[in-house]
C-alpha cells in the first residue's frame, strides 16, 4: 500500500539503507533469524542461536572479504544478507553461497530487492565469480526474488529437508557474477577458516 493510499493511522515507512553490518546489529539479526528458522520447521525445538557464534562467523567472513550486509529502516534492522564459501576446498574459492533474511514485519516491502543486488555487487567486487542459493521449493517469494536478479534453477534436491511432518525439496539456484567463468580469476586470499 503506498503512502498516499494508506490509512491515516498507518505510519509511512522510511527509506531503507543497506550497509555493512556491525557487531551491534547482531542481536537484531539473531531475532530475525530465530523467527524464520523456527517457523521454517514447525514444532521442532531449536537451540537458541548464540550471539557469540554470529559474531565469530561475521568476523571470519569479513576477514575473507565476504560481505555481511544489514538493511536499516527508521533505525531498525529490517533484514540482512551474507555470503559464505560454497565449499571449503580451495578449488571452489571463487564460489559463494548466500543467505538473506527480512524482518517478519517488513517482508514483501522491497527489502530483499535492495539487499540481494547489494550482496551480488559486493561479492563480485571482492573477486568472486559464482553465487549459489539453496531455496525451499515452496518459498515462492525467495524463488521469485532470485529469478528477478538473474539466478537460474540449476538443481532440485529432493526430500532433503523435513518440516511440518513432510519431506521438503530445495532448489539450487546459481548466477555468474563479475566475469563469471569467461576469464581467468584474479587471485583472492584463501584461508581454511570459515
Ligand atoms: C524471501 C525474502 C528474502 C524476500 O524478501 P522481501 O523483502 O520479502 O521481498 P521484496 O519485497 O523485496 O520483493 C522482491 C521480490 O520477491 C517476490 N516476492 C516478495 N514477496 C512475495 C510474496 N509474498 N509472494 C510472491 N513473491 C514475492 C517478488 O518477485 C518481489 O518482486 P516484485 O515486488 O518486483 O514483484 C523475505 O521474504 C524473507 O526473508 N523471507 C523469510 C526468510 C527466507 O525465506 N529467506 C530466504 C531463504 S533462501
Amino acid at each position: 500500500m503506498s503512502a498516499t493510499s494508506g490509512s491515516v493511522l498507518e505510519k509511512p515507512r522510511g527509506a531503507v539503507v543497506v550497509r555493512p553490518s556491525t557487531e551491534s546489529d547482531v542481536p537484531a539479526m539473531i531475532a530475525i533469524y530465530t523467527h524464520h528458522i523456527t517457523r521454517g520447521v514447525g514444532d521442532v525445538v531449536i537451540e537458541p542461536t548464540q550471539a557469540d557464534d554470529i559474531k565469530r562467523r561475521r568476523k571470519n567472513m569479513l576477514r575473507r572479504r565476504l560481505p555481511h550486509l544489514a538493511a536499516e529502516r527508521d533505525g531498525v534492522i529490517v533484514g540482512y544478507a551474507y555470503a559464505v564459501p560454497f565449499r571449503k576446498r580451495p578449488a571452489y574459492r571463487y564460489a559463494v553461497k548466500h543467505s538473506i533474511y527480512v524482518h517478519p514485519d517488513h517482508v514483501s516491502t522491497g527489502i530483499g530487492r535492495l539487499l540481494l543486488p547489494a550482496l551480488i555487487e559486493a561479492c563480485a567486487g571482492a573477486g568472486y565469480r559464482q553465487m549459489f542459493a539453496y531455496v525451499d521449493a515452496d518459498n515462492v517469494a525467495s524463488l521469485s526474488l532470485h529469478e528477478a536478479h538473474g539466478f537460474r534453477r540449476v538443481g532440485l534436491l529432493e526430500g532433503v529437508g523435513f518440516k511440518y511432518g513432510k519431506w521438503a525439496d530445495s532448489v539450487l539456484m546459481q548466477r555468474a557474477i563479475g566475469a563469471g567463468a569467461s576469464t581467468p580469476p584474479v587471485e583472492i586470499a584463501y584461508s581454511r577458516t570459515t
